[in-house]
């Protein structure tokens, strides 16, 4: 479940480290600030820290650097030989959001940048949910993530998307689950966590959640 895009990542894993610094203009502003987000996620993790959707390890390795025992959990075959020929030292296992391997640490904080628009709203609510159980009280979930601020924000970024013709772009949009900020604080709180949104550029929101 939710595993429909990793092909598309299995294609990417190869330049996905030019598209985040810029090099690719489709995607310039989808990235934009992208080491400062993930700096501002490593900020807030706090000790055992399990990270979804790991892509080349970009964000493992502020954590590792960190000091925090990270564990990675990765779908894309592709994206897992990037990161670990890139961090040869990083735990990064075959999984996904809903679905990983048993893990042999206390988590206190899960992280994710730039991932958990591949879930539908329905299967973000079960992830979530799921977080809940594996969490202790006061653990977190620190994700970057672009998401909308309202409907007009959404007709906003994909006309102008439309207008530059941007195709790759395009089809993420229309594709891929972006969700609604509204939507995504309904679904923390639902399942018992404080949340509060930030957002980093016109396409990215930091959110920060405590389990209550
Ligand atoms: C845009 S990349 C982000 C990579 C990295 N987190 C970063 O910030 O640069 C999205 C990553 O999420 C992974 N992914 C796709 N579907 C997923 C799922 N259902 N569960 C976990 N990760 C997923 C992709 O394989 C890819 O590595």
């Amino acid at each position: 479940m939710g595993r429909e895009f990793i092909d598309l990542f299995d294609k990417w894993a190869i330049s996905y480290d030019e598209a985040v610094t810029g090099k690719d203009p489709e995607y310039r502003a989808v990235f934009e600030n992208y080491d400062t987000i993930l700096t501002e996620v490593t900020n807030h993790a706090e000790g055992n820290v399990l990270e979804f959707g790991v892509g080349t390890g970009n964000l493992s390795q502020k954590l590792l650097d960190a000091g925090h025992h990270v564990i990675g959990i990765e779908p894309s075959v592709a994206m897992r030989d990037a990161a670990k020929a890139k961090h040869p030292n990083l735990i990064v296992k075959d999984g996904d959001f809903l679905a990983f391997p048993q893990l042999d640490m206390p988590i206190f904080t899960i992280v994710s940048t730039f991932a958990f628009h591949h879930l539908t709203d329905e299967e973000k609510d079960k992830a979530i949910k799921a977080f809940s159980v594996l969490l202790p009280s006061n653990g977190k979930i620190v994700f970057a993530d672009t998401a909308y601020e309202n409907k007009e924000t959404k007709e906003r970024i994909f006309n102008k998307a439309k207008e530059q013709g941007y195709n790759d772009l395009l089809y993420d949009l229309t594709t891929e689950y972006y969700p609604m900020i509204d939507t995504l604080r309904t679904l923390f709180e639902k399942n018992g966590f404080y949340v509060t949104f930030k957002q980093m550029n016109d396409f990215a929101w930091l959110i920060v959640a405590e389990r209550q």
